[in-house]
């Protein structure tokens, strides 16, 4: 029997545009969190980047801020859990612990070009097989190549053992665990599987694939599961065990309980992210989904994922916000979009960074479409949020066609699920009915279960599953008519968004 009187969990969730840190109890109950965002760099259209030591700085103000709300201190903690945004790449020294050049974002697009000369007579799925992804700006391996090849001498350095690669895991765990002394240069099978660099079988770096993208071994982390102690961090965590990395969407499954073949949910966050269980094989997808791990807890097995990634829908309010400043806080925008009755005509399709999911197309842009002089800035809000709730039904679409399972209900988190309105359409152009779990933070949530599972705090899946509570529930209430035209005039608006040049 678990002592939930003792026993607390820290989990450290480095976000795209945040870092924020949540202490858990043995019930899964949040006792504290803290939250700090860090700048985005834009430095030419179709570039975003992060400083990766601001990020650390932000990761060790949290922590700190959550443990002291929380009353405890750190020797109280049973383990420490990651999750962190994916596929974000960082090369560093490893003597002086820092980093290169700028982390390169996993939204930013300037490795394109290198994505198509790579696919060669091939294409796009050249790596599909071994990986499970479409070669695509959107994964770190490229990233990789691209500041190998970018930054004056760097390779050299790199052949010689002096840099490290890492995605955000990895930085942290680095960090964390010693840094320069001693530091654990680790991922996880979630994280090294979008690189695409690691055979999603073997759960090994692919040498064919180092090859062809000319990145030496030398710099790569050692592959690891996500529920195990990679190491004791120092500083002010000393003795607390690092437990556990998942990328942000695998610790979402993990958080939501999603557990058995067929179960499904959607995070909305910078991106959202839709992800079904599929057990201990890897399906393939024929239609524009990416085969991906879910979770591998020490020494069991596997479990894989069918992915459907869009990469703007939070960030589409953001830009609302921020570049065209129609609101002046992100809440305002389920106000004055409820103000009107319907999108007035108009679409937004937010293809900043291409469109991924699934059609997996760089050369896609935004564009706005239908507009008249009837439409106002409340159709527009409007047609902000229904981009999220189009883009989900593509690859809820997609999901059926590749693994013939129809979802029958969308477990739901993140959050843009705080938008009443959003959740409403979301369910209408499902027509089927979307679930928020009472702890809608199941990012933080499944890394902390994760490094819970590897300490001994929690004793099995079984113990996690009681732990969901649905908090609420949005029926299907559009005409299915209704439904299908709109999904049609969407689709329109899609193909505009196709063919611009990069
Ligand atoms: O693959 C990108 C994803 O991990 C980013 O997640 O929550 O930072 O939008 P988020």
């Amino acid at each position: 029997m678990t002592d939930h009187s003792t026993k607390y969990v820290a989990a450290i969730d480095q976000g795209t545009t945040s870092s924020r840190c949540i202490v858990f109890d043995a019930d899964g109950a949040i006792v504290a969190a803290d939250q700090r965002e860090h700048r985005q760099i834009f430095p030419k259209p179709g570039w975003v980047e992060h400083d990766a030591t601001e990020i650390w700085s932000k990761v060790q103000a949290v922590v700190a801020g959550a443990i002291a709300r929380a009353g405890l201190r750190a020797d109280q903690l049973s383990a420490l859990g990651i999750t962190n945004q994916r596929e974000t790449t960082v090369l560093w020294d490893r003597a002086t612990g820092k980093p290169v050049h700028n982390a390169i974002v996993w939204q930013d697009t300037r490795t394109s070009a290198l994505c198509r000369q790579l696919g060669g007579t091939d294409g796009q799925d050249r790596f599909r097989g071994t990986t499970g992804l479409p070669l695509a700006s959107y994964f770190s391996g490229p990233k990789a190549a691209w500041l190998l090849e970018s930054v004056p001498g760097l390779r050299a350095r790199a052949e010689r053992g002096e840099i490290a690669f890492g995605t955000v895991d990895s930085w942290l765990i680095w960090n964390l665990t010693g840094g320069t002394d001693g530091g654990r240069h680790v991922t996880d099978v979630t994280n090294a599987g979008r690189t695409m660099l690691m055979d999603l079988r073997t759960l090994q770096w692919d040498p064919a694939i180092l090859a062809a993208m000319n990145i030496p071994e030398a710099v790569l982390p050692e592959i690891r599961s996500s529920a195990e102690v990679y190491g004791t961090a120092v500083g002010p965590l000393a003795g607390v065990p690092v437990a556990a990395a998942l990328g942000d969407q695998q610790a979402a499954v993990f958080g939501q309980a999603c557990y058995d073949v067929g179960s499904a949910k959607n995070t909305y966050g910078t991106g959202s992210f839709l992800l079904l269980n599929t057990g201990d094989r890897p399906v393939p997808s024929k239609s524009g989904l990416l085969t991906t791990m879910g979770y591998k807890i020490g020494d069991e097995a596997p479990v894989y994922c069918l992915e459907g990634s869009i990469a703007v829908t939070g960030s589409l309010v953001q830009w609302f916000r921020d570049q065209l400043g129609i609101i002046r806080d992100a809440d305002e925008i389920e106000p004055l979009a409820a103000s009107v009755a319907d999108n007035g005509g108009a679409y937004i399709v937010p293809a900043f960074s291409g469109l991924f999911a699934p059609y997996w197309r760089s050369d896609a842009r935004g564009v706005v479409t239908g507009l008249t002089r009837y439409v106002t800035k409340a159709h527009l809000a409007r047609a902000v949020l229904e981009a999220t709730s189009w883009q989900t039904r593509e690859v809820v679409d997609a999901m059926y066609e590749d693994s013939g399972v129809r979802i029958t209900t969308l477990k739901v988190d993140g959050g843009m699920t705080g938008n009443g309105l959003l959740m409403q359409h979301q369910a209408d152009v499902l027509g089927v009915p979307v679930i928020r779990p009472r702890v809608s933070e199941t990012t933080c949530l499944g890394a902390a279960y994760a490094a819970g599972l590897a300490t001994g705090v929690w004793n099995g899946l079984d113990e996690l599953r009681a732990h969901w509570r649905r908090d609420a529930e949005w029926a299907p209430a559009m005409e299915r008519a209704e439904r299908e035209r709109e999904y049609r005039n969407w689709r329109r608006a899609v193909e505009r968004s196709f063919g611009w040049l990069e």
